[in-house]
């Protein structure tokens, strides 16, 4: 055998070594190794056969030899290490029937759950769900609710404004409050109307322990004949009952709000003090502010194309997570966006 054949024959042997090691499902390392490395193994024989060739030949050759083995040893190598172990004994009395380890369950977050729950007592009184888009034109958000241009009212609520501009050039932005609903429920059905949504808002606002640039709100809107405050009265102190129980008491208190005249401030009694204690929840006030309302501006009737003289309505307001973290007794608002599951698991009403 001459230099180059001896070549050629150490390639065909790696050729059938690589072949073997790759093949699915794997042969059995042991032979493999057997066959090409083992004492009558093919590259061993290849390598005895160097003696034939001519001294000055030879060295280079060895080398390709000796590397080769040691590529096939380490093939080998991996290949045993990868090597299934065999599985645990398989008990002859085990019934892979039986059901499994119980899936551990989801619960409703804090924020879904008060959502649900404010909707269903508004569909007991006979509300309607109504929608709005979360980015919205300037004249839902502020105009149509009588928040002129420059209105000192739009700095009560610090605006996101979005790059893109409305159809008529005017700004967009990420509405502010849910009350650009009461607009869009005016736009689409005439009244009688009774409606409330609940969703998220945004303002541009620092988080902290009662703050955040994301929350959810909740709108509700009724507009008929004769429609009076008694009525909006009668809605917030039913709706307070069902939501915290029969013994909660509901005030208002004057206000302004552009898109309401009168406004008030609904306040509830505060439903964590004890006698004796200054509460730390309405810092011993004995009430706990939780929306806003009023009657229907004229204004904001007109932009709904409604005529004032013969409709008359009330509105109300407010954020969604407060009335969640009264009823879990959350005292933090941030815990209900860090989605740790161990709070997440303790709300189970
Ligand atoms: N949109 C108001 C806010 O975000 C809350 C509000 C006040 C809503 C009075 C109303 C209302 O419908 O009548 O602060």
């Amino acid at each position: 055998m001459n230099a180059t054949e001896w070549k050629e024959k150490l390639s065909a042997i790696r050729d059938s070594f690589s072949v073997s090691i790759a093949k699915k499902p794997a042969e059995n390392p042991e032979a493999l190794e057997q066959r090409f490395l083992g004492r009558k193994g093919e590259l061993a024989l290849l390598l005895r056969d160097l003696k034939d060739i001519p001294l000055e030949e030879r060295k280079p050759l060895g080398a390709l030899g000796n590397a080769a083995k040691q590529e096939m040893e380490a093939k080998l190598a991996e290949l045993k290490g990868s090597a299934p172990a065999a599985g645990p004994a398989v008990k002859a009395d085990l019934d892979l029937t039986m059901p499994g380890w119980p899936l551990p369950k989801g619960t409703l977050h804090p924020l879904t759950h008060t959502m649900n729950r404010l909707a269903e007592g508004f569909l007991k009184l006979g509300f309607t769900m109504a929608d709005g888009p979360l980015v919205e034109d300037d004249y839902h958000n502020f105009e149509a609710l009588n928040f002129p241009p420059f209105h000192p009212a739009r700095d009560m609520q610090d605006t996101f404004y979005v790059a893109a501009k409305d159809q008529g050039g005017k700004d967009m932005l990420m509405r502010t409050h849910t009350s650009p609903v009461q607009i869009r429920a005016l736009e689409k059905a005439q009244p009688p109307l009774r409606v409330f949504h609940t969703g998220r808002v945004f303002r541009s606002e620092a988080v902290d322990a009662s703050h955040s640039f994301a929350f959810h709100q909740i709108e509700g809107l009724y507009v008929d004949k004769n429609v009076s405050m008694a009525d909006l009265k009668w809605t917030a102190a039913t709706f307070m009952k069902d939501l915290f129980g029969s013994g909660v008491k509901t005030r208002f208190n004057p206000s302004y709000f552009p898109f309401v005249e009168p406004g008030a401030e609904v306040d509830m009694s505060c439903i964590f003090c004890k006698t004796g204690e200054r509460c730390p929840v309405c810092k011993g006030t004995g009430w706990l502010e939780v929306m806003g309302a009023g009657m229907v501006h004229p204004n904001v009737l007109k932009a709904g194309k409604c005529d004032p003289q013969k409709w008359s309505g009330f509105a109300f307001g407010g954020g969604i997570e407060r009335f969640a973290m009264l009823l879990f007794g959350i005292h933090d608002m941030r815990m209900l966006y860090e989605n740790d599951l161990r709070m997440l698991k303790q709300v189970n009403l």
